[in-house]
């Protein structure tokens, strides 16, 4: 997959695959369990072998069925990131969790390990100690973090003693904009930090949401919505995304999104002039 660099020299895929709705699997429905492996390598063998999940994915089966999935794989050819759920902060829990999921996961490091969101409780500087503290144990090799507005960005990173925090993943596409309204967006693009969108195709609406055809960019880039939607992501400054799928076609639909490369004066455009903008997320809203 290819990559795109930080001055830092961080870098992360155009493209990872997303691992969400990879769900539990039930008693009564054993046969779902070899279903998410198998799309799991379907995506890998496809070229998506950078994989984003969670220790709360799939009530905790997620990072499982992903071990299983690339076990046949060197671990250096696989990035993953994973990440603990934001009501598990303490430091012992932070450290707690990463040992959770390594062992679901079946690997000595994680790539990335994030915080899933900011609760109201949690002590952050404690936290980015924890932190800080996995990195230096060669548990996790970079810090990121999630649903993060600048504000808490800002904080978090204050109170990082030796590493940066190289990425900030949050809700935006074409029809959620909060990291545009947060000044997120601008704040990443100034400090070199990745932005990572997830819902890029805001789960499948804008795949099939009409407003492209009638710009006249499906026709000008003989692309799908679907790919349009993703390539106004990638080709932002310091913007990379994350999709899932369980379907080959829509895996191969989306990767084609990196085939073509759209204009800025159309990025512009569709910042601009997209209908139906939203100024708040509706999944996990900045905080
Ligand atoms: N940090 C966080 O708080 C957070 C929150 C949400 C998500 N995430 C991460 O981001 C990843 C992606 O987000 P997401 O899964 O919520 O949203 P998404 O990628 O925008 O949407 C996924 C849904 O869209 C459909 N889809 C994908 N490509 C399509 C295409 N070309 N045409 C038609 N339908 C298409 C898929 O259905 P089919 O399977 O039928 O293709 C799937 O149901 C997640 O898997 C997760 O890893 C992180």
């Amino acid at each position: 997959m290819i990559t795109k660099k930080l001055n830092s020299w961080f870098e992360m895929a155009y493209m990872s695959y997303g691992t969400w709705p990879l769900w539990w699997v039930s008693e009564a429905h054993p046969e779902d369990e070899k279903k998410s492996v198998e799309t799991l390598r379907y995506a890998i063998q496809a070229g998506c072998n950078y994989i984003d999940t969670a220790e709360l994915y799939g009530c905790w089966q997620s990072e499982k069925f992903l071990g299983q999935a690339i076990e046949n794989y060197d671990r250096e050819s696989i990035f993953i990131a994973s990440k603990v759920r934001g009501s598990n902060v303490s430091y012992d829990a932070i450290k707690m969790a990463c040992k959770n999921s390594l062992e679901r996961l079946w690997v000595g490091y994680l790539d990335l390990y994030y915080i899933h969101w900011r609760e109201e409780q949690f002590d952050l500087a404690e936290c980015m100690r924890a932190m800080e503290d996995l990195v230096d144990e060669g548990r996790i090799k970079y810090i990121w973090v999630c649903n993060f507005s600048t504000q808490t960005l800002k904080e978090a990173q204050s109170y990082c003693k030796k590493y940066k925090i190289v990425a900030n993943q949050v809700h935006y596409n074409l029809f959620f904009r909060e990291p545009e309204s947060d000044g997120l967006l601008q704040y990443c693009q100034e400090n070199d930090i990745m932005l990572v969108s997830y819902r890029p195709v805001e789960l499948g609406k804008l795949a099939h949401n009409p407003t492209l055809h009638y710009m006249g960019l499906v026709k000008k880039y003989n692309a799908t919505p679907a790919q349009l939607s993703l390539n106004w992501l990638i080709h932002q400054m310091n913007v990379v995304t994350i999709f899932h799928s369980s379907n080959h076609e829509h895996i191969q639909e989306n990767l084609w999104a990196l085939d073509f490369k759209m204009s800025p004066e159309d990025i512009a455009l569709l910042r601009r002039d997209f209908k139906w903008q939203l100024f708040e997320s509706d999944c996990i809203r900045l905080g």
